[in-house]
């Protein structure tokens, strides 16, 4: 990345969006160093938009990555080694995540160690670079065939998915399962743990991307019987499915033209439904709560896309990006200053954790604070 990139990824990408990226991030972290005296060795997940204060869990459940992974961004952002010890502590209370059986170890390991370097930490390197090669083969060893000569990582029985967890494929956490087989294969020099990440992205795009490019957030691969409900209305399961496949494009090495082509096609999906701002929780209900983690996804993806691509499309997918993150840095994080009852500066607030139990619905969710950070820190991280 040339230096003229990295100063157009801090404003507005030069798309005329009009947001201060530098200051959005900053403000981000600032909030990211507070979260962190706040919650102790505690793991946030979702915060009360009007007071800030964090609910939080003893051993991360399924975004303990994106907390690591926000103070990763901190680190590396700042330099500061304060950041870089909590970062790396952090990273190491992951570690007994291994044994957990649940896809979103890709989500633990990928974000919360493998993706991004920590400048300056040459103690701390070797021992992440276990983590990741411990959380990769763990992950691997959970592969399971999928019926038609392919392989696949179930849901698994944990986080309440029970039996039917191991028979069932989920969109969520495909994008980190198959960055970090893909990586830790290559650094690892387990061949076939780059096979299965290939395997994978082949089972999502099998199973859960329809030919007119929506996103089925679950499959039962080789299973005949009915596969349930799967969400193709649910616009975050949508980003994550889009996110899957432009990874795929990016960090397998074939055949990286077919996952391309699904990730444009779901990406232009997204932009026709959204009409590029910020979607509500449900496709469905187009006046209902916004849920601003799936816009974060979606367009820190889009930047990923983008710069896959050359030419006019890279143009018209950067520039979707960023007017959503204009959207999402003006309407909707906190500002210095708050009045009483106003968000706190630097959270991105009105995401939706889950309205089918009402949990979370208009919140700062910990997943939509790092994919917003990602997004305007690009291009720090890789993958
Ligand atoms: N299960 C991941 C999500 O709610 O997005």
């Amino acid at each position: 990345m040339t230096h003229e990139n990295h100063h157009h990824a801090m404003t507005d990408g030069g798309s005329g969006a009009g947001y201060d990226g530098r200051a959005a991030a900053d403000r981000m972290i600032e909030r990211v160093r507070r979260t962190a005296d706040e919650v102790g060795e505690r793991f946030p997940l979702y915060a009360d938009p009007a007071t800030g204060v964090w609910t939080t869990t003893r051993r991360g459940s399924w975004t303990g990555g994106f907390w690591a992974g926000l103070l990763r961004l901190t680190a590396a952002r700042t330099g500061d080694p304060a950041d870089r010890a909590r970062a790396t502590a952090t990273t190491r209370r992951l570690r007994e995540r291994a044994a957990d059986d649940t896809d979103t170890r890709g989500m633990t390991f990928w974000y919360g160690a493998a993706r991004g370097t920590l400048p300056g930490e040459p103690a701390e390197a070797a021992e992440t670079a276990e983590t990741v090669r411990e959380g990769a083969a763990a992950l691997a060893a959970a592969r399971r065939p999928d019926g038609s000569g392919g392989e696949y990582i179930p849901l698994g029985s944990a986080l309440g998915h029970g039996e039917r967890g191991t028979t069932t494929l989920g969109v969520d956490a495909a994008a980190a399962v198959i960055s970090l087989l893909a990586r830790a294969g290559r650094t690892h020099g387990e061949p076939g743990w780059e096979k299965l990440a290939e395997a994978h992205a082949t089972a999502v795009l099998t199973h859960c991307v329809t030919p007119d490019g929506t996103v089925l957030a679950t499959a039962r691969p080789g299973d005949p019987a009915p596969a349930g409900p799967a969400h193709p209305g649910w616009p975050r399961g949508h980003a994550w499915g889009m996110a899957a496949l432009t990874t795929a494009a990016r960090s397998l090495r074939s055949p990286a033209p077919v996952f391309l082509e699904a990730a444009r096609r779901t990406t232009d999906v997204w932009l026709e439904r959204t009409g590029g701002t910020v979607p509500p929780w449900s496709f469905d209900d187009p006046t209902g709560p916004r849920d601003t983690s799936a816009g974060a996804i979606a367009a820190e993806t889009m930047l990923r896309l983008a710069d896959t691509l050359d030419g006019p499309d890279a143009v018209r997918y950067r520039r979707a990006a960023h007017r959503l993150i204009a959207r999402l840095v003006e309407d909707h994080l906190g500002r210095p200053g708050p009045a009483e009852g106003a968000p706190p500066a630097g959270a991105l607030r009105d995401g939706c954790y889950d309205m089918a139990t009402g949990t979370a619905v208009a919140h700062e969710l910990i997943w939509g604070d790092y994919f917003l950070l990602a997004a305007l820190l690009r291009p720090a991280p890789t993958g």
